[in-house]
């Protein structure tokens, strides 16, 4: 490694910077953009240039190389037996093969396809909404994307409290200052979800549908493509990401539009993919992805070691004046870019134009019930980087 190294001293934790990373994040990228994240313990990008080209360099990926795998620990072993197997964590070839099941089935008309199906919960959601004060997160953005992933999974839908318990408690691992008690919990839910699943897929194998399920089993059924711990890690894959993202994407994007003198033009059907695509720069949800690199990589000022690992700030990217002007400022009329809040390269969001959908018609929805309405409180974003999320979404119709 390169001495004298620049770092950056921030922890995760603070206060201040869990309201509003993107001051920290502008002065980083003036003073890198590559810096070593003491708090991280390795180097960080946060520009975009560097940070799309490392999403696309495959010299580096998301599976450890050989040396670096650690032993599983054993009161881990039920979690880590579902990400042996997630295509979010593997690399071609295995990676390849997952991930081409799972988009033989987010074809696009499938997906154009649950439009209708959007509308109708987020209508039976908005109905339900009391007068009063009411927080937006459990009460409409968090039911929209996990009923929806289950139904074009095939899962019962009914079961979404449950698959919201096991997604939070798995996901919990992710977040920064992760303690035994969050890890021993995320192994309970990662063993309460695959029985589930295994239990679940047995039953459905004399009972195919049009779902997801279905092709999953028959790929598995094909044998060697697909084994039995393959199909159940993909399924809680895909419920997984399928909405934990998508919802404090969606709380994010209605504090957004909140807290901006914003015209009602700008949620038009003509002008709603530009919004959200202006969101997700703005304010996205996932702020960090690691990456291993597989051979030294020259980043300029600093040489990122082979095995060593790099954090991508994808929050930063967003935010670089070398790619938008003013990037400090919401402004949904400016001209759509490609921005990294899904990613980019061989692991780019799967699920995108789900979201994307979700998210245009979940906004149009309740503007259009609730054109008045107003913060109760000034949003507050949850201590659980690289989650940006919020931790309630108080408002009055
Ligand atoms: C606004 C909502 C969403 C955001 C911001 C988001 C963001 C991301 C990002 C950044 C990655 C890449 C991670 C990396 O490169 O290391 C990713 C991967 C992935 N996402 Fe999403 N996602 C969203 C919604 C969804 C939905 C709705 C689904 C499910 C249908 C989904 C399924 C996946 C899957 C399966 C992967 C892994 C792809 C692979 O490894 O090839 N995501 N997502």
């Amino acid at each position: 490694m390169a001495w004298p190294m620049k770092t950056l001293n921030q922890s995760p934790h603070d206060p201040e910077f869990v309201q509003n990373p993107y001051t920290v994040y502008a002065q980083a990228r003036r003073d890198g953009p590559v810096l070593y994240w003491e708090d991280y313990g390795m180097l960080a990008a946060f520009d975009a240039a560097t940070v799309q080209a490392l999403l696309r360099d495959r010299r580096l990926g998301r599976e450890a190389p050989p040396d670096q795998r650690r032993p599983v620990p054993a009161h881990m072993t039920d979690f880590y037996r579902v990400e042996a197997q997630s295509m979010l964590e593997l690399e071609p070839p295995a990676h390849t093969r997952l991930r081409g099941l799972v988009l033989r089935a987010f074809t696009s008309r499938r997906i154009a396809g649950m439009g209708p199906e959007i509308e109708a919960i987020a209508a039976e959601l908005l109905a339900a909404l009391p007068d009063g004060p009411v927080d937006l997160i459990p009460a409409y953005c968090t039911q929209i994307p996990v009923r929806i992933i289950a139904r074009l999974l095939g899962v019962p839908e009914d079961m979404w409290p449950d698959l919201l318990r096991w997604s939070n408690a798995m996901v919990a691992v992710y977040q920064a200052g992760c303690t035994r008690a969050v890890e021993d919990a995320a192994n309970a839910a990662a063993a309460d979800f695959s029985a589930f699943l295994r239990g679940y897929v047995d039953q459905r194998r004399s009972d195919p549908r049009d779902d997801l399920i279905t092709q999953l089993i028959a790929a598995e059924e094909d044998g060697e493509r697909l084994s039995t711990d393959a199909l159940i890690s993909t399924c809680i894959l895909l419920l997984n990401a399928g909405h934990e993202a998508t919802v404090h994407a969606l709380g994010n994007g209605v504090a957004c539009l909140l807290t901006h003198e914003i015209s009602p033009g700008v949620l038009a059907s003509d002008r709603i993919d530009a919004t959200v695509e202006e969101i997700l720069r703005y304010d996205p949800p996932l702020h960090v992805f690691e990456r291993f690199a597989y051979e030294d990589i020259d980043l300029g000022d600093v040489i990122l070691p082979k095995g060593d690992k790099v954090a991508l700030v994808l929050g930063a990217a967003g935010r670089d004046p070398a790619l938008w002007a003013d990037p400090d400022q919401f402004d949904p009329n400016r001209s759509v870019k490609a921005h990294a809040a899904f990613g980019g390269g061989l692991h780019f969001c799967v699920g995108a134009p789900l979201a994307r959908l979700e998210l245009q018609i979940a906004l149009r929805a309740l503007f259009d019930h609730a054109p008045h309405l107003w913060l109760t409180e000034q949003p507050h974003y949850a201590d659980s980087y690289h989650f940006h999320k919020l931790e309630r979404l108080m408002v009055r119709r």
